[in-house]
């Protein structure tokens, strides 16, 4: 399936250009630097400029939470000064101890009513969470202002709403951030894409799961990963909603919404933990010529919507194996384009900064998106796809047997059973990997064996992605 895909992508860090088998075909990938700062320089506007030639005057721009995308934005507004883009505002609360002496001209605020009731023409939220950001929001497009934000919870939720009250008012609502931070994929669906049908998407959309699978991939533990996370701030003291698939799955729902033209309850997608996945999966996986990655995926068959988040086998050789650290990668598969790879830095106050002031520049030269019409949908649909099943049993005869009836009575097709050497009988992990089958009878099958005494725990079952 990954036979010629387009590289659409900020990739990383080092210059050389480097080749990449994948499936039967070759990509080449230029990799090039990004460095951490903003690149020096003025670029403002000049007499005669293309925004003056239009009779534009410069966007007045709000900035609502000054934290780490709110002090990057501002950053890029003020060294980079790109053209019809002025920072006026910045209101947080306590700001006081927020002010900056780099951000010249700027009012400083922590009374939000004011700078909502002030001329500004664009508020970039970046608080945060659902409230009171939702009603900042809000109340901005009831004004007739245009909202930017990378709020992807806001958006995953109300976004349907907000963008219907931005049109009805005559301001915009753009997100591009809210998903994968610096790697333009919205704007990409939105313009570059609309033209295709995408069928099918999977995704790599949480840096910190991503950091720590592919930590894990490389031999460290769980515990210790985590604690790696947090130390560097790339996970939360309460980890939950990266390693649980709660941040995935709102960032998979706003996706489906602009790839498959689906608004759906971002509830209705069942994540699941990465905190099963121990170094034995590793370790079986690799035998297997796969790693695991958090994944993101979603599709639409005949009308039928699946969506699902959760760690899943990815193939050595195919993109989201290249995916390590806290990247992130999102394939779309297209009807009549075939498969298009984004692939970059999926957060950090720069990367995100890059894609809110991309935004702003598409506001203040009036550029306008692609509706992109989309219809109400339950995720009710199922994967037909292969499986990797990992026991860890007190071994006794007839295990295999037991496993194998329970199977065979959903009418699955066992693919292959691994079981290496080198574990204690009394705690032996196996694998039995499975030809597609649907999740609902393989579920099934799995809740039969509930009743077989040697289980030391219930069977680790993981979506294999071909
Ligand atoms: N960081 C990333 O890499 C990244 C990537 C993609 C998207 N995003 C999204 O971007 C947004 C901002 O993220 P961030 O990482 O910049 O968060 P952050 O560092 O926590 O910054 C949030 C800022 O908003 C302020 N704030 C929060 N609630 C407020 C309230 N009720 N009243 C006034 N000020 C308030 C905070 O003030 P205090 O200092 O007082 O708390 C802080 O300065 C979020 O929606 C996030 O999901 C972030």
């Amino acid at each position: 399936m990954y036979a010629t895909p387009v590289l659409a992508c900020h990739i990383a860090t080092d210059q050389r250009p480097r080749s990449v088998r994948i499936g039967a075909s070759q990509l080449f990938i230029l990799k090039y630097c990004r460095g951490s700062s903003v690149p020096e320089g003025n670029v403002s506007l000049e007499s005669g400029s293309p925004l003056e030639n239009r009779g534009l005057r410069p966007l007045r721009i709000a900035i609502f939470g000054f934290g780490t995308v709110g002090s990057s934005v501002a950053r890029i507004l003020t060294e980079s000064k790109p053209e019809g883009l002025e920072l006026t505002h910045v209101f947080n609360r306590g700001v006081g101890r927020k002010q900056v002496d780099w951000a010249k001209g700027v009012a400083w605020s922590d009374d939000a009513d004011a700078v909502l009731a002030s001329d500004v023409d664009v508020v970039v939220e970046l608080a945060g969470g659902l409230d009171p950001a939702g009603s900042w929001v809000r109340r901005a497009l009831e004004a007739g202002k245009s909202v930017v934000t990378a709020n992807k919870k806001l958006i995953a939720f109300h976004g349907v709403e907000l963008e219907r009250l931005a049109a009805a008012k005559g301001g915009h609502l753009k997100y591009g951030a809210a998903v994968a931070g610096g790697i333009p994929v919205i704007p990409g669906l939105e313009q570059g894409l609309a033209g295709d049908r995408i069928e099918r998407m999977e995704g790599i959309l949480n840096g910190t799961c991503n950091f720590i699978l592919s930590q894990m991939e490389a031999g460290a533990e769980y515990g210790s990963v985590l604690r790696e996370a947090q130390a560097k701030g790339y996970a939360e003291a309460d980890p939950t909603e990266d390693v649980g698939g709660f941040d995935a799955r709102a960032k998979l729902a706003i996706l489906m919404r602009l790839a498959l033209r689906v608004e759906v309850d971002p509830e209705e997608i069942i994540p699941r933990p990465i905190t099963t996945v121990t170094a034995v999966d590793f370790s079986y996986a690799r035998d297997l010529g796969c790693t695991i990655r958090q994944v993101a995926r979603a599709q639409k068959t005949d009308g039928s919507v699946a969506a699902t988040v959760g760690p899943m086998l990815v193939d050595l050789r195919s993109p989201m194996a290249w995916s390590r650290g806290t990247e992130n990668m999102v394939i779309l598969s297209g009807h009549y384009g075939g498969d298009v790879v984004f692939s970059g830095h999926g957060a950090g106050g720069h990367p995100t900064a890059v894609a809110v002031v991309s935004d702003l520049l598409a506001l203040a030269h009036g550029s306008r998106r692609v509706e992109i019409p989309s219809a109400k949908a339950n995720v009710a649909g199922e994967f037909e796809v292969p499986h990797y099943i990992r026991f860890l049993v007190n071994d006794r005869p007839g295990i295999v047997a037991e496993i194998t009836g329970a199977l065979a009575r959903e009418r699955i097709n066992i693919r292959a059973i691994v079981q290496k050497a080198g574990y204690p009988q009394q705690a032996l992990p196996f694998v039995v990997t499975v030809e597609p089958c649907k999740s609902s009878a393989l579920q099934r099958a799995l809740e039969s064996m509930r009743v077989m005494d040697c289980l030391l725990e219930p069977p680790l079952d993981l979506q294999m992605l071909e």
